[in-house]
């Protein structure tokens, strides 16, 4: 009983706050950029997503990573504090308006040299990219998408490499049933969902799903 009254009796949102007022802003330039783009109502990651990010970043200090979903550019020079000594990133964004904006961003912080933003649509553009290419992977474009990527994001991945999906969660409307979804997010919902299944139930994964930000996803490749 004692379990039943604790975190069932606090909703999540003011779990969510509460440690959300732990977390520091980036200061500088990266703290204007993602101020900037919450702001202009460009998607970016959520605080405690990045967080959590930052850790297995540290942990892992890969030398390669992709990046599905630029945006502004945000969570790439986010990332790029990081890496290995010579790591790098790609990123992959189809608005063309968003690519400018992330590569004068990245421009501005002296990051070109590490960050290559990569533009079209990235169901396309994985294609183009060597096999076991990269060591880390962030998952954040289309939800509907990710169950499209996953094929090519598990051929770029070596052995031993982390794959981190974001929003796998879509605010708690995954849990929901098909039926009471909105008729326009069946389709999206119905994809997450096969998605989930299949990076837990692959054998070439392990696979843990937090409830962090709108759900994420972290796999490790075998
Ligand atoms: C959630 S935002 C990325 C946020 C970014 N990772 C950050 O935290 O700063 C998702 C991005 O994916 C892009 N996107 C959507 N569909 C895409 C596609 N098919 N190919 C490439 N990018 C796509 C959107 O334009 C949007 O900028």
């Amino acid at each position: 009983m004692g379990d039943m009254n604790g975190i069932d009796g606090i909703s999540m949102q003011r779990i969510s706050s509460f440690i959300k007022s732990y977390i520091q802003d980036d200061e500088g330039l990266l703290g204007d950029i993602y101020q900037k783009a919450v702001a202009d109502r460009v998607p970016v990651m959520r605080k405690e997503t990045r967080e959590l990010l930052k850790t297995q970043l540290i942990m892992k200090k890969p030398k390669d990573v992709l990046e599905i979903g630029t945006a502004v550019g945000y969570s790439s020079l986010f990332m790029s504090k990081y890496l290995d000594e010579s790591g790098k990133i790609a990123t992959l964004e189809l608005d063309e308006e968003r690519v400018k904006i992330a590569r004068a961003n990245i421009d501005a912080l002296g990051k070109t040299d590490v960050i290559t933003v990569l533009q079209g649509d990235a169901y396309e553009t994985l294609k183009t990219l060597q096999s076991d290419a990269y060591d880390f992977a962030f998952v954040d474009a289309a939800k509907g998408q990710y169950i499209n990527y996953y094929p090519d994001v598990m051929r770029v991945v070596k052995s031993g490499g982390v794959i981190i999906s974001d929003n796998v969660l879509q605010d708690g409307d995954v849990l929901e049933s098909h039926y009471t979804v909105d008729k326009r997010n069946r389709t999206i919902h119905d994809r997450m969902r096969e998605y989930l299944y299949t990076i837990t139930h692959d054998d070439k994964l392990d696979t843990a799903i937090l409830s962090v930000g709108d759900g994420v996803a972290i796999s490790i490749k075998r």
